[in-house]
């Protein structure tokens, strides 16, 4: 079978997309050689940004799948290497930005962490409200977008109950919530109660905007409430952050380990790396002392095991932390020493321990200066066309 040449190579590498800079990775001069050998193995090398480059893996697995279509390809070998401090010059000029900066509205945001669960009501939003809380009151910024459409709760939880600005740019600004973190919803778009009824192509934009148009501007962590199981949000969610990670929020009884399993298996089937399982609802502590599993024992243990993950915390059952969820005021701000709140203050830092502090693959530009900002009205998002 005759061998693919080198232009042909090039033109399958046109589908490899950086996610970052939102441009093919031929458009933006990151493919540094490409070698069709004799035997069918095809060696191509692409030059990254930054040597410790957290989307390497997704180029990796883009470059390999598209080149392997071609015909007469038996083998694909991906190499990497940096581009040199006047490389990365002309790349950010050919991006029209002397300043250096991807597009997107996540350029500076550090760390995006999803937190899934495999089922509904295992504390997964009570999980992220809190952990942005502890994350901002330990000195990092942190922004939650609640990405579970059909059951939003984050603004609720943080005690934010107003409808986002948008700025001269279009952009749509997060309010603040009093704990200091900047917060996205759904539920900021609908009539109170409404439910959603949005499906595929319709979910999909929404969160795509939610990620793009909104101004997070520089975040250490923005946590991603996730819909519960393996739906299209999940999908969504991972092909437009490849560089994010993911907690996966469990109870206690081994029977609930293989439902959990299954948002795992959501991120690895798309490539996304689980940080680490949180057991929550992990035992009851009376008054007195007595402990009491209510929900068993042992499934997070279980789960993080058969993930080969940490097991970063097990958060008891609390009726305060139920009772600030339901007020919308973090029971780790409220009560930092309840033994909920610690065990969720501990988990904060294991992720911090866990995630680079590095800036992002390039530095942003500083915000815009806030230009006039008109409120939002009724259930349409600020559309931008496809
Ligand atoms: N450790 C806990 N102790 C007591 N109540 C909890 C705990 N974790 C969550 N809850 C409560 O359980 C319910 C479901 O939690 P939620 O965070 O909404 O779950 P999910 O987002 O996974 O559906 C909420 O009422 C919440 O306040
Ligand atoms: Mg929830």
């Amino acid at each position: 079978m005759a061998l693919p040449t080198n232009e042909q190579v090039t033109e399958a590498l046109r589908a490899v997309i950086d996610p970052e800079l939102r441009r093919s990775i031929v458009d933006l001069g990151m493919v540094r050689s490409i070698d069709v050998r004799e035997s069918g193995k095809v060696e191509v090398v692409v030059s990254l940004t930054t040597p410790g480059c957290p989307i390497r893996s997704h180029f990796q697995q883009a470059v390999a799948s598209n080149v392997a279509a071609l015909d007469g390809v038996t083998e694909v070998g991906v190499g990497f290497d940096v581009l040199s401090d006047e490389e990365k010059g002309n790349l950010q000029q050919a991006l029209g930005r002397p300043g250096g900066l991807p597009e997107g509205a996540l350029a500076a945001v550090k760390n995006v962490i999803c937190v899934a669960s495999g089922k509904g009501g295992v504390g997964k939003s009570t999980m992220t409200a809190n952990l942005a809380a502890a994350l901002h009151a330990d000195g990092h910024s942190a922004g939650a977008l609640d990405a579970d459409v059909y059951g939003y709760s984050i603004p609720r939880m943080l005690g934010v109950d107003r409808k986002p600005d948008v700025n001269g740019e279009r952009k749509i600004i997060p309010p603040t919530a009093p704990a200091g973190i900047k917060v996205m919803s759904i539920g900021f778009f609908l009539e109170r109660n409404a439910a959603v009824v949005w499906r595929g192509p319709m979910l999909h934009k929404a969160i795509q905007q939610f990620l793009e148009d909104v101004a997070w501007d520089e975040l250490d962590y923005l946590l991603l409430d996730l819909p519960p199981g393996t739906g299209d949000v999940s999908m969504t969610l991972a092909q437009l952050l490849p560089q994010a990670k993911v907690l996966v929020v469990t109870t206690p009884q081994p029977a609930a380990q293989s439902v959990a399993r299954r948002a795992a298996e959501m991120a690895a089937k798309v490539d996304l790396e689980v940080l680490g399982v949180i057991e929550n609802m992990s035992g009851f502590t009376t008054p007195d002392g007595q402990r009491f599993t209510i929900f068993g024992e042992g499934g997070g243990q279980l789960l993080a095991d058969d993930l080969d993950v940490p097991l970063l915390g097990k958060v008891p059952l609390s009726e305060r932390l139920r009772e600030g969820a339901d007020s919308g005021v973090p029971l780790v701000l409220e009560e930092p020493d309840a033994p909920a709140s610690q065990a969720i203050r501990q988990l904060a830092r294991g992720i911090v321990a866990a995630t680079p502090q590095a800036l992002p693959v390039m530095q942003a530009e500083s915000p815009a200066a806030p230009a006039p900002s008109a409120p939002l009205s009724g259930t349409e998002l600020p559309v931008v066309s496809a």
